[in-house]
């Protein structure tokens, strides 16, 4: 991987119009998922990213094929092998995905532990807990899990907390597995609503779609779906919108998932943020701001609550808010590491715990050499580069390609002063 900076020259507004890429959580598992299919699989509205080229390549070594023109996917061939490339796999915690499918199809898997975003512990026993129960065999060394089973088949099973991709993991392990699975505890987020569409699509029998409690009743083996359309990046729709709000500009979005978006906008009014959702044309647009207010209530959790990925660009738009924030985020312990690079642009913020941070506002924001360290926050010290005074650099980019797709031609189209420098 080529490495690269951004150069940022901020201090102006935007203006024009930008379109959501395909969701990355959404493409990954229904990637995954395609596993369990045998004919050629077409999907429409894909982001061309880093994390998403990583699993097409992983895929690729298990024996699969595809061809990757424009947004169209188009994925086909079966598996034969059960072991994930290990130096692909180390650097995509996604590749955790491929195990429900590989074991369901294969009768084994073998998964390197997974790599991703250094945002704290985060743990995979809900994906281990949920295969276990379908009567998978479960063996971990240092750096590797094995999972075995002549069948699996399908269990009454509870996650031992919400969460998405071990939701969507117990999925692709059930729709394949002898009789009936219940998943409790199951995440509703749109990308695993998203999946669950996907599988029905092929012939999968599920319900309970949107709720905590999916029912998979399992089936021989799935068909060739209709090509389905990716659902739109809420992520990216949001980090464009709270860039616009933040440097005062005028911008629509397009192409917004309003499932996920609509506690934003919620959070929006609250904070006197000037936006226009219009239904019919499915945009955002976001107007000249009059003053903007902190957040007294402030806390992440799983949908349809305020989303942990929104908790960095958040935390921007409250250092130009009038008042004191506190920004609270109960999911992930090591998500903070950007409010330090905040506090050297200018902004008065108080660290208070691994989940908790005050912000209070506004101050002036000022250029300097920044360094991103996961995903999110990398797109938002884009966001505070763009506010503050003078000229920023941001390395380490290759971070914030796995999941923005093109995401300095995308703000150079709403004027702003962005240069990548390999
Ligand atoms: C998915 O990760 C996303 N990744 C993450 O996006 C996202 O931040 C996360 O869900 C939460 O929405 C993909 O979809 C590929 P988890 P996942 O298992 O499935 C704790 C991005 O930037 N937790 O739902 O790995 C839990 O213990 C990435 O695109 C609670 O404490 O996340 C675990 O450590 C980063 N309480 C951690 O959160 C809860 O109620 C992750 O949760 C639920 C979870």
């Amino acid at each position: 991987v080529p490495v690269a900076k951004f150069i940022i020259q901020g201090g102006h507004s935007l203006r024009g119009t930008v379109r959501s890429s395909g969701s990355k959580n959404a493409a990954l598992p229904i990637i995954a998922a395609t596993i369990l299919i045998d004919g050629t699989v077409e999907l429409g509205n894909v982001p061309n990213i880093a994390d998403i080229r990583s699993l097409l390549e992983i895929i690729r070594g298990l024996g699969k094929s595809y061809e990757f023109d424009g947004d169209s996917l188009k994925i086909s061939g079966s598996v034969s092998s059960c072991e994930p490339d290990r130096s692909l796999t180390s650097h995509l915690r996604a590749s955790l995905l491929l195990m429900g499918p590989l074991v369901s199809k294969l009768g084994k898997a073998v998964v390197a532990y997974p790599g991703g975003c250094h945002i704290g512990h985060r743990p995979i026993n809900a994906h281990l807990d949920a295969l276990h129960s379908l009567g998978a065999k479960v063996e971990e060394s240092d750096d590797w899990i094995r999972l075995s089973a002549k069948k699996l088949v399908g269990a009454d099973l509870t996650l031992p907390e919400i969460s998405v991709t071990g939701t969507e993991n117990a999925l692709l392990a059930a729709v394949l597995a002898d009789g009936v699975t219940t998943i409790r505890l199951s995440a509703t987020e749109p990308h695993v609503q998203d999946l669950v569409r996907f599988l029905v699509s092929a012939g999968a029998d599920i319900s309970g779609l949107g709720s905590h409690n999916l029912a998979v009743k399992g089936v021989g083996a799935l068909k060739t779906p209709p090509k389905h359309r990716i659902i739109p990046d809420g992520i990216e729709a949001a980090t464009f919108a709270i860039a616009a709000a933040v440097t005062n500009s005028n911008v629509t979005i397009e192409d917004i998932d309003f499932e996920y978006l609509a506690v934003v906008l919620k959070k929006f009014e609250e904070v006197n943020v000037n936006y226009h959702y219009d239904p019919e044309k499915n945009t955002l647009k976001i107007g000249k701001q009059s003053e903007l207010k902190a957040t007294r209530e402030f806390k992440t959790g799983t949908h349809p609550a305020f989303p942990t990925d929104l908790q960095a660009p958040w935390a921007v738009l409250m250092t130009q808010a009038k008042g004191t924030s506190l920004i609270h985020d109960p999911m992930f312990e090591g998500r903070q590491g950007y409010i330090r690079e905040l506090i050297r642009m200018g902004a008065d913020a108080t660290i208070l715990d691994p989940h908790r941070v005050i912000i209070t506002g506004p101050t002036p924001l000022i250029g300097t050499d920044i360094t991103t360290l996961d995903l999110r926050a990398g797109a938002t010290l884009i966001i505070a580069a763009l506010v503050a005074a003078g000229t920023s650099t941001i390395d380490k980019v290759e971070i914030i390609d796995r999941g923005y797709e093109n995401i300095e031609k995308k703000l150079q189209a709403l004027g702003a002063n962005i240069k990548r420098v390999e």
